[in-house]
């Protein structure tokens, strides 16, 4: 088909309409920031942000399966001395035009230079809003466990008689716990924050996320074979992750230079075997970037 394992031009609300509905699993973007970059990429006033990207989304919703989830990295600027609430507006936009604001994530990214601000201090973490379009998608959660951790060894071996029982909430959170479940397991869940390097290494696009991030939610969201789609691609990173971890990529950029860019990131890719990998749980250092 013309638009599986393909890098497209064009505004991505006007490629996306060739695309049949329901046909994607996953999108995972980051889109240009308000007014942010207005030498690179064209920046679009964050008072306009919403109604710019509400076609774009109708789009998006059109495609996504019923399955699939939608993953939008985004982080609001500093506009006139206070944070823009552009983020937020496009949140209930997006759950206007009928998208289930289903959970969020937080990017923590762990080496940001410090610095000095006279009214708030450095910004060190992005969102990465999950939307869905049912309330029933596909999420493989064994994919991301970690380490258990050391905490495990001293904590588990002294249960109490609460440890033993389910532990409901006290705030009425709904997420209540049983410590004992936990005896003699080497992998647990992971938190809904990521605590990830930005990108350091010159990609030749200025926005460029670490594979890591589109790596996670692809593993979370997607099996082999699964299509996903980022529209706003940049340099390619989220194919790349997608590519290697054996799902099928679709990215679309309305800039030639970073179809290019990302056509010469893709084809040093190696694919690794995900069902087997998938299998034991471990991705840790098996990624191979030719080019990177
Ligand atoms: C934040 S960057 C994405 C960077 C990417 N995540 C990476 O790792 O390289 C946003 C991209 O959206 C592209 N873009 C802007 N408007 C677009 C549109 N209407 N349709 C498709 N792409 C667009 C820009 O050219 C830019 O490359």
């Amino acid at each position: 088909m013309e638009y599986i394992n393909k890098i497209l031009l064009g505004d991505c609300g006007d490629v996306l309409k060739n695309l049949p509905e329901n046909s994607v699993d996953l999108i995972f973007t980051s889109p240009p920031y308000a007014d942010q970059r207005k030498n690179t990429y064209g920046g679009i006033h964050p008072d306009d942000y919403v109604e710019w990207f509400l076609p774009k989304s109708l789009e998006f919703k059109r495609v996504l399966k019923p399955t699939g989830s939608f993953v939008l990295n985004i982080k609001e600027r500093v506009v006139a001395g206070e944070r823009h609430t552009y983020v937020l507006d496009l949140i209930l936009a997006l759950r206007s035009q009928g998208w289930l604001w289903t959970e969020e994530y937080i990017w923590h990214k762990k080496n940001s230079f410090p610095g000095k601000w006279p009214n708030r201090f450095r910004d060190s973490w992005e969102r990465l809003l999950h939307f869905t379009k049912d309330k029933k998608f596909k999420i493989y959660q064994e994919n991301v466990m970690i380490p258990i951790g050391d905490w495990a060894k001293d904590r588990l071996s002294n249960l109490s008689d609460t440890d033993q029982i389910r532990d409901e909430s006290k705030v009425n959170s709904g997420f209540g716990k049983n410590i004992s479940n936990w005896v003699g397991r080497k992998k647990v869940y992971p938190t809904n924050v990521l605590y990830l390097a930005t990108e350091c290494s010159n990609k030749n696009h200025s926005a460029v996320f670490p594979v890591e991030l589109p790596e996670w939610f692809i593993k979370l969201f997607t099996e082999p074979g699964d299509l996903v789609l980022d529209p706003f691609v940049g340099s390619g990173t989220t194919c790349f992750a997608a590519m290697e971890l054996g799902r099928n990529y679709l990215g679309i950029d309305i800039v030639e230079e970073y179809i290019d860019l990302s056509h010469e990131r893709l084809s040093g890719v190696q694919i690794r075997i995900p069902s087997v990998a998938e299998k034991k749980g471990d991705y840790s250092n098996e990624r191979v970037e030719k080019n990177g």
